[in-house]
């Protein structure tokens, strides 16, 4: 059931037990009403009727009678007879039929000793007067009472919970507001933005609902950009390598098939003095070729760690480093691999030591860089390398090389942080990866 009809129900509920207590005062206040005016006619009858007979002390003559049904034919709520002889009753008020009310409403209404005692007068001659007392017309009188009042409470009840209705309606437009926010959400929609004025009561709720939509709004721009880099740098390093065959490939292919054609061409004349010549050329191109084939390898997938092991691939990357800038203290202090990494998440972290070694030697004129790598409940791989050189990392505007990395690093659910010390010098940059790689949904795994 919607909310609107929730708290209609809950309204119209109340008001119908207002009516029901409402209904049940007024029976209650008729019964009381109906036997004391019963009560009040009784005796007031027998009082008129004490008071007129007194004197009479003959049988009643029909204009006696006559004279009586004057007096008590507007009385109401008894019935006066009277027998002039024994059993002969003569009715002296006799009164129109009342419309009765249905049976449930007399027994509601009437007391249940119901049976008022009659009155009766005898003694004067053969003539006896008898007052009864008849509640009808009075339960009459109260069913009209409310059979008149009940339409209009009715109607009272339909009016007020039709104007709930629409309050309710209009009360839950902040409520609307927040549901189509929602949906507008889901549908990627995330330029909205809620009135947090409206009602006290939702303005924090709707405060974070804008909260989050910006979120999500900067989170989808950035989820964007990342992918637009990501298929760029795929087709650059696609472009890269197609050039590097064109380039370095193509024309030493075509070099060893004509150095080969002029071996044959030796061969068929006869000339054995410069075939030793060629071949050794042949053999020069061909280690050249050998050599650009590795290369390429390597910038596609580092051999090293097919042949060494991550930890000694590690090791040979800091010692070639050293190598070529000794002035600059490059250490792996620590490699304790508990439990190996998946390839996926190998590959990564020996591209991550490779960049930040990169980016120490390229930027930040520093005199130490330290390498560490572990392992953590056997879950997760630690990577922190940290140097002591110019740092500031909330200045730093990162390029192609830490936003590769990172993007890396995301797409199997890993994390990475850069910081600096207390005084902002140096720069560590710290990696975690799962050790089990499992590619985020959004990030396809990486190549190489
Ligand atoms: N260890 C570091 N110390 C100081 N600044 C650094 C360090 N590493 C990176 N930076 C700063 O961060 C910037 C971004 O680095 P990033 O590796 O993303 O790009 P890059 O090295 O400039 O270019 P490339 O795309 O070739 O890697 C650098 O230009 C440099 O200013
Ligand atoms: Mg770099």
């Amino acid at each position: 059931m919607s909310l609107k009809l929730r708290l209609l129900a809950i309204v119209a509920g109340v008001l119908m037990l207002g009516l029901v207590a409402d209904l049940a005062i007024i029976l209650q206040g008729a019964r009381q009403a109906v036997v004391d005016e019963i009560n009040a006619n009784l005796l007031f009858s027998r009082d008129l009727l004490g008071f007129f007979v007194s004197d009479t002390r003959h049988l009643l003559s029909r204009e006696d009678v006559e004279r009586l049904s004057v007096v008590f034919q507007d009385l109401r709520h008894v019935r006066v007879s009277v027998a002039s002889s024994p059993g002969e009753w003569t009715v002296l008020n006799e009164r129109p039929d009342a419309v009765r009310p249905p049976a449930w409403f007399e027994y509601l209404v009437v007391p249940a000793d119901r049976d008022f005692p009659d009155i009766e007068f005898h003694g004067w001659g053969n003539a006896s007067i008898r007052i009864q007392a008849t509640p009808d017309d009075e339960v009459a009188e109260v069913w009209g009472e409310v059979t008149g009042l009940l339409p209009l409470m009715l109607g009272l009840v339909v009016l007020v919970c039709l104007l709930v209705y629409v309050g309710i309606w209009f009360g839950l437009a902040p409520l609307r507001g927040l549901h189509d926010g929602f949906r507008r959400l889901e549908a990627d929609e995330f330029d909205v933005c809620l009135p947090t004025d409206a009602v006290p009561e939702l303005a924090d709720t709707q405060r974070r609902f804008n909260h989050l939509a910006a979120v999500l709004a900067s989170h989808n721009a950035e989820r964007a950009a990342l992918m637009r880099r990501l298929v760029t740098m795929q087709e650059d390093e696609r472009r890269s390598i197609a050039r590097e065959l064109h380039d370095e490939m193509g024309p030493h292919l075509f070099g060893l098939r004509s150095r080969l054609s002029a071996l044959a061409w030796s061969a068929e004349a006869g000339d054995t003095a410069s075939m030793p010549d060629r071949a050794r050329a042949m053999q020069d191109g061909l280690e050249h070729l050998q050599q650009q084939v590795r290369r390429l390898l390597k910038q596609l997938r580092p051999p090293v760690l097919d042949d060494l092991g991550l930890a000694q691939a590690l090791d040979g990357l800091v010692a070639d480093w050293q190598r070529r800038h000794p002035e600059v203290d490059w250490v792996l202090a620590r490699c304790d691999l508990a439990v190996m990494p998946d390839d996926a998440v190998q590959v990564t972290a020996y591209r991550a030591v490779q960049e930040c070694l990169t980016n120490v030697a390229r930027h930040a004129a520093a005199t130490r860089a330290v390498v560490q790598l572990w392992t953590e409940d056997d879950a997760r791989l630690r990577l922190d390398v940290t140097d002591n050189g110019a740092g500031q990392p909330h200045r730093l505007v990162p390029g192609m090389g830490l936003t590769g990395l990172r993007e890396r690093v995301v797409a199997l659910n890993g994390a990475m942080a850069l910081e600096s010390g207390e005084q902002g010098e140096g720069l560590r940059v710290s990696v975690t990866l799962p050790l089990t790689a499992s590619a985020s949904p959004d990030h396809p795994e990486p190549i190489g």
